[in-house]
């Protein structure tokens, strides 16, 4: 493996994006960090820098900002792929604040496209969402289910997103669209892990607020689902498997020698868990205590999803390493820890 190359990580500053750097340093590449802090600071980038001994190379910037762009691919080029998770993710915001998504989602992915091509930079990684299939007809769910009109005006971000790409891809670019499920857990150090601002709106952080005493009680969000117990199925991965899952995309696109490439996997374990699975497992693991009731259904929430994980596991030669009990016990550790260091 190159010790030399270097990959842009757009928010890198952010849950994702911090523990791929993390994978990125391990595998040998050199992360050249952008974000514009609107939604993280910089916590996540110390714990990054406790954990891999490196100082981050990190820029403060907006990935709509073409000037800030072609100021860090000059710089630090020559870069060798770009990494894109920055983006905001909360759909509940997303349909009170559509331009604002709109603006930022798919204006980030073109400006950055633009730049690439200015600079001859052909290699992109993008963070896609199961979202994109809405609620798929056929579970597990592959690559090749349809679109169905999205839920929200976030979800349409990440499929016109998906769109510009494939339609840019015959220029030129060579690209990997990962379409994740559900991100959960910490790293194991404790040292880095999910940091929402305000209200968490993900079950996890929420569960691992509330048992903090941060919040007074979780509310499930619907027990009358056509599924075993009532409760929304997902597919909940791991945040160090999908970092990890990064790692296996760029070693994919270094041996591919075709110059136009458009890939998209699903990112899970292809194992559904219910919320209430989930809720339950956190309170047997932790032994913390999780009060909880059950409440409405979520707007927009879809019944049951998972991944059909056939392709990432065979193509990108990768499969899970965590549990689901791992990823709550690291989620759980990390919360705990937040509240020692503050
Ligand atoms: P996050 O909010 O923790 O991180 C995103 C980071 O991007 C933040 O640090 C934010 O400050 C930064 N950012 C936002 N807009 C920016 C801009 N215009 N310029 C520069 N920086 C900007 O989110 P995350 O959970 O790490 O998600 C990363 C990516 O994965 C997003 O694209 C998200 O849509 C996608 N995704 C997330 C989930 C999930 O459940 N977490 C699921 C599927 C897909
Ligand atoms: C959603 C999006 C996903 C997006 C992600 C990022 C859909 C189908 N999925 O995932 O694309 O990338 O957000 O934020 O739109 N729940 C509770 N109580 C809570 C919180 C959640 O019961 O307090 C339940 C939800 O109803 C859902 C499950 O937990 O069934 C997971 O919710 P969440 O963590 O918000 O993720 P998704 O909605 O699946």
């Amino acid at each position: 493996m190159s010790t030399s190359k270097k990959i842009l990580v757009t928010g890198g500053a952010g849950y994702i994006g911090a523990h791929t750097v993390v994978e990125l340093i391990a595998a040998g590449y050199e992360p050249v960090i952008v974000d514009n802090l609107s939604a993280s600071d910089k916590t996540l980038l110390r714990g990054v820098q406790q954990l891999t001994g490196k100082t981050l190379n990190f820029h403060q910037g907006d990935c709509r900002d073409k000037n800030f762009l072609n100021f860090v691919f000059k710089t630090q080029g020559p870069i060798n792929c770009v990494m894109h998770f920055a983006a905001f993710k909360s759909v509940g915001e997303s349909v009170q604040k559509p331009l604002l998504y709109h603006h930022n989602n798919v204006g980030s992915v073109l400006t950055l496209l633009e730049v690439m091509s200015e600079h001859a930079v052909t290699d992109f990684v993008f963070s896609s969402s199961c979202t994109v299939y809405g609620q798929p007809d056929k579970i597990p769910v592959d690559e090749k289910a349809p679109f169905k009109r999205a839920e929200s005006p976030y979800g349409a971000t990440k499929q016109l997103c998906e769109r510009i790409l494939e339609d840019v891809h015959t220029t030129g670019f060579r690209i990997i669209s990962l379409r994740y499920f559900n991100p959960i857990g910490a790293h194991p150090s404790g040292l880095i892990g999910e940091l929402p601002i305000g209200i968490p709106n993900n079950l996890v952080p929420f569960i691992t607020q509330t048992a903090a005493g941060l919040r007074k009680k979780l509310t499930v969000f619907g027990n009358n689902y056509n599924t075993p117990d009532g409760s929304c199925i997902r597919d909940f991965i791991h945040v160090g498997d999908l970092a990890d899952v990064h790692v296996k995309a760029l070693a994919y696109l270094e041996k591919d020698t075709r110059k136009n490439v458009y890939d998209v996997f699903n990112v899970g374990t292809g194992k559904g868990a219910s919320v209430l699975e989930l809720v339950n497992l956190f309170i047997r693991t932790t032994g913390a205590p999780l009060p909880f009731v059950i409440g409405p259904r979520r707007p927009g929430d879809v019944e049951k999803v998972y991944a059909d994980p056939t392709r990432v596991n065979t193509v990108l030669r990768w499969s899970s390493r965590y549990s689901m009990e791992d990823a709550l016990k690291h989620a759980w550790a990390w919360e705990q820890k937040l509240h020692k260091s503050h």
